[in-house]
């Protein structure tokens, strides 16, 4: 299993990937709209002979300081709970913290990404339309959300 970056002949199989794993096509749709608008910091594929089995974007969000939103992530139906999904996330997280992003938010179940890190709490004051229990960050640097401020997801959330 190999995590890499996105390449440009890989758009058609994460857009096949995204749609399968959430069985419906508005999470394949709002990478096609990250990518038009160039809101895509980091995408990164796993791949296994060839055949791409799962998928994790971070896009940038609006906020005082440099702080990713972590969305869509995906993984083939047939392989997921493999540890796919925690390679990419853990991956993604790393390279976001090498590039000098101060912070990830990210909206999902608590039960898959306190494993990362991720916590509600470290998210409790930040604006956003999604703020409550399903809405965590984690710091990539310490102190940078130590004061709260308004965080907003990338237009094309907005758009779906
Ligand atoms: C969520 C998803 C990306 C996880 O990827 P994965 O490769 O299956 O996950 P991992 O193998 O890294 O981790 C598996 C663990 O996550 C748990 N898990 C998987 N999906 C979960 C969910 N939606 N909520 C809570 N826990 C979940 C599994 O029960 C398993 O728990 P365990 O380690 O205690 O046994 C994958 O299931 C998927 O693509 N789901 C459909 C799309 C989706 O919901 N994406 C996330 C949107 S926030």
């Amino acid at each position: 299993m190999k995590i890499r970056a996105e390449r440009a002949g890989d758009q058609q199989a994460v857009h096949r990937l995204t749609e399968d794993a959430f069985g419906q096509p508005d999470e394949a749709r709002l990478i096609g709209m990250l990518r038009a608008d160039g809101d895509v910091a980091l995408s990164l594929v796993a791949e296994e002979g060839g055949v791409l089995l799962g998928h994790v974007l971070f896009s940038p969000m609006a906020a005082p300081v440099r702080v990713l939103g972590l969305a869509p992530l995906s993984v083939a139906p047939h392989c997921q709970k493999q540890g796919i999904g925690a390679l990419l996330v853990r991956k993604g997280l790393e390279l976001a913290r090498d590039t000098g992003w101060q912070a990830v938010f990210v909206l999902g179940d608590p039960g898959y990404y306190a494993r990362f890190g991720f916590t509600s709490k470290a998210a409790e004051g930040f604006e956003n339309p999604f703020a409550g229990p399903h809405f965590m960050a984690l710091e990539l640097h310490q102190g940078a959300l130590s004061t709260p401020f308004a965080v907003g997801y990338a237009p094309a959330f907005a758009r779906l």
